[in-house]
């Protein structure tokens, strides 16, 4: 997902003291169990019978909010077993079926944990020859299905039609279809969606037509020859429109929002082929965007050959689309080789920010590449310090028996993942050396799951020279100990420096004498710098008064300012301020769109003020329903509303 997305964890306070008391001593010992091959978050055994393939029949149900149909998956037996073990939540079974001779097959659903049960079914008593069997299950999703997300017609930009969207990352496939929901697990798919004849069907693979199946219903084919894990399985029905704007890629969207996000993301080619140069062949032949209605909880999401993207990063002058080259860098870091657990998420997100800022770096030069690092870092650090020092959650490796890894998400495994990269590839002697590994690296692990320990055997096999530069590395630090980085790079500052100077001049300037601001301070500073500059004064111990921020306003004309970045930290920064007028500016802002990166610290901004802390419970009661489930699930804990939504 795209980094930032997530900035802050979701935390169970309950489930913290619980472990912070008695689990600390076999954290590290915990930690290296779980380098098996079993996932924490996932009841199914692939060891012994694994999918190998998934074909989806669906209908689309608008008015009963559900998808109905079936599943036929592939299992392979390799162990002495006679049953294939699934994930499920929240899905109704109606009959699992032996496809080879249709007869019925026995299924037990385990007792629901929070984030799922067991679903073991009986394979057929008929030994296969292979060791192969095709099982039909015929089931229906909850209309609260937590990777569903279903609008009504007001909650789009066009009014007239339903939209439907899926969010399956980390754990929510599950509650779309019976599934091995871990991503140890790659299975290709194809699919056939029946969905209402005036809507469009898209997935995250390659579309095989559509076929008109009389009356007001179209059934769209799709098939992914890739495999994948299943929490890349996606799925979004709206009325949507395309435009082309590269030789394998187009957007999609609402027609409101079509030039726009065309004219947004036309530099998409140009990243494509920049990854390509540094990450090796694009196997997924197109790479589309679809733009999500404004509820999508995250920046982005690398669903393969369709990504996903929120439309607050619509700015009108491209500068918020890093977020599409982190999703391109995804084809390989985390698509390609992916984490085989969630423990393991770093692999996916350190060497996604580590691309990604190769893309920025190749494309605006090196000194953009380290200005975004630096960004990265300081939100590293608004994390840590948020979460304290010795947080189990801060660990690049951290451990996740018994734990939803939505709850463990934050940028640590994005920005110490993307520091410790970038950190080895300093030690080895820069990128001349380091980038043929990265291409070796996923050439050798593609279409394959692995673990850190993986990874780590790789670059000692690959750099047998430098073997005493590696074991300075202090593995034990980096991977398995809480808080900060170790070391921090030498990042150029170039960027950042004229960001901090500006911030410095308001912090310090007399407020009792004239103002010696005015437009032609910021005239020069790129977005990115703006944002910058405001996240350097919102990190500052010291406060701006709200009159500072007021004739900061006059200056620098923020309020207007429609960069959903620049609008989160104006905002922010104004309720740092305690600027009181601003508060119907946040609470607008909150409820206008769901990202979490951005409701999620808006939110505990406003919790913390004691003033208006009722005022931030109530609108977020009166709008959760329209908010997708996890982000609902997150911020009722930021404000320790602790209850189910
Ligand atoms: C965990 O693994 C690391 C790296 O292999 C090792 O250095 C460390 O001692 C291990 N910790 C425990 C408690 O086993
Ligand atoms: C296994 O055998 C069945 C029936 O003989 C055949 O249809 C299927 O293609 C085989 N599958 C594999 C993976 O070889
Ligand atoms: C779209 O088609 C459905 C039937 O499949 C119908 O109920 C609905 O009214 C149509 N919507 C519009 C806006 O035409
Ligand atoms: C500005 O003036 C006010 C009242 O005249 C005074 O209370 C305040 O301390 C002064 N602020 C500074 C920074 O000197
Ligand atoms: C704006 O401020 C700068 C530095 O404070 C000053 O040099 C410049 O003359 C000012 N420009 C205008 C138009 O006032
Ligand atoms: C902010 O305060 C902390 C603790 O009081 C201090 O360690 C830190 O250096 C200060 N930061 C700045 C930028 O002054
Ligand atoms: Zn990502």
């Amino acid at each position: 997902m795209g980094l930032a997305v997530r900035p802050f964890l979701i935390r169970s306070l309950k489930y913290i003291s619980f472990l912070t008391l008695f689990i600390p001593a076999q954290w590290s010992a915990a930690a290296n169990m779980s380098l098996s091959p079993g996932d924490p978050n996932s009841y199914s055994r692939p060891d012994l019978a694994v999918v190998t393939h998934i074909d989806l029949h669906l209908r689309v149900d608008f008015d009963k909010k559900v998808l109905v149909g079936s599943v036929i998956l592939d299992v392979k037996k390799s162990g002495d077993t006679n049953e294939v073990i699934l994930d499920n939540r929240g899905l109704t079974i109606s009959t699992v079926l032996n496809v080879a001779d249709g007869s019925p097959l026995e299924f037990v659903k385990g007792e629901s944990v929070t984030y799922g049960s067991k679903l073991s079914i009986k394979l057929p008593q008929v030994q296969s020859p292979n060791n192969t069997y095709k099982i039909e299950i015929q089931y229906a999703t909850s209309p609260s299905a937590s990777g569903l997300q279903w609008l009504e017609p007001e909650q789009t930009a066009g009014g007239k039609y339903p939209y439907m969207f899926s969010q399956c990352q980390a754990i929510h496939a599950r509650s779309i279809l019976p599934c091995q929901d871990t991503p140890s697990v790659k299975a290709t798919y194809t699919a056939e969606i029946k969905a209402p004849a005036n809507l469009t069907v898209l997935m995250s693979a390659l579309h095989d037509g559509i076929v008109e199946s009389g009356g007001d219903i179209r059934i769209h084919k799709f098939h992914q020859p890739v495999p994948i894990p299943v929490y890349l399985i996606a799925l979004a029905v709206g009325k949507l429109v395309s435009q082309r704007v590269g030789p394998r890629s187009h957007v999609w969207a609402e027609k409101e929002l079509i030039e726009q996000s065309a004219f947004e993301f036309s530099e998409t080619e140009t990243m494509l082929r920049t990854a390509e140069d540094i990450c090796g062949p694009y196997v997924w032949e197109i790479y589309d965007l679809l733009i999500l209605p404004p509820s999508f909880p995250f920046g982005g999401m690398e669903n393969p050959c369709l990504t996903f993207v929120t439309p607050t990063l619509l700015a009108g002058d491209r500068s918020l689309a890093d977020v599409v080259a982190h999703e391109i860098a995804h084809s390989w870091t985390g698509n390609l080789v992916t984490n085989a657990n969630f423990e393991h998420f770093w692999l996916n997100e350190g060497f996604t920010m580590f691309v990604q800022r190769k893309i920025q770096g190749r494309i605006h030069g090196d000194k953009f590449r380290d200005f975004s690092a630096i960004r990265g870092l300081k939100a590293l650090r608004e994390t840590i310090a948020v979460c304290g020092e010795t947080d189990l959650l801060t660990y690049l490796v951290p451990n996740l028996i018994g734990m939803d890894p939505d709850d463990a998400f934050s940028t640590v495994p994005y920005e110490k993942g993307h520091t410790f990269v970038y950190y080895i590839e300093q030690l080895l002697g820069g990128p001349e050396v380091f980038e043929p590994f990265l291409k070796s690296y996923l050439n050798t692990y593609k279409y394959k799951s692995i673990v850190t320990l993986t990874w780590k055997g790789y670059l000692y096999d690959y750099f047998k020279d430098k073997v005493d530069v590696l074991n300075s590395i202090d593995w034990d630090t980096w991977l398995y100990r809480p808080g900060m980085p170790p070391v921090i790079p030498a990042y150029d500052t170039t960027l950042t420096q004229v960001c901090r100077e500006l911030a410095d001049r308001w912090l310090h300037w007399d407020e009792n004498t004239t103002s010696p601001f005015n437009m032609s301070d910021i005239t020069k500073l790129s977005s990115n710098q703006k944002i910058e500059f405001l996240a350097e004064l919102l990190l500052a111990n010291e406060t701006l008064s709200q009159k500072k921020l007021e004739v900061m306003n006059q200056v620098y004309k923020f309020d207007p300012m429609k960069n959903s970045e620049i609008r989160f930290q104006w905002i922010r920064l104004s309720l740092k301020g305690r600027w009181r007028a601003k508060v119907s500016l946040a609470l607008t802002f909150v409820t206008e769109q769901g990202r979490m990166k951005f409701i999620r610290p808006i939110y505990r901004d406003l919790y913390a003020w004691e003033e208006v802390r009722q005022q931030a419970i109530d609108t977020f009661l009166a709008n959760k329903h329209k908010m997708m489930y996890v982000s609902a699930h997150a911020v009722a804990e930021d404000l320790c509303l602790n209850s189910d939504v």
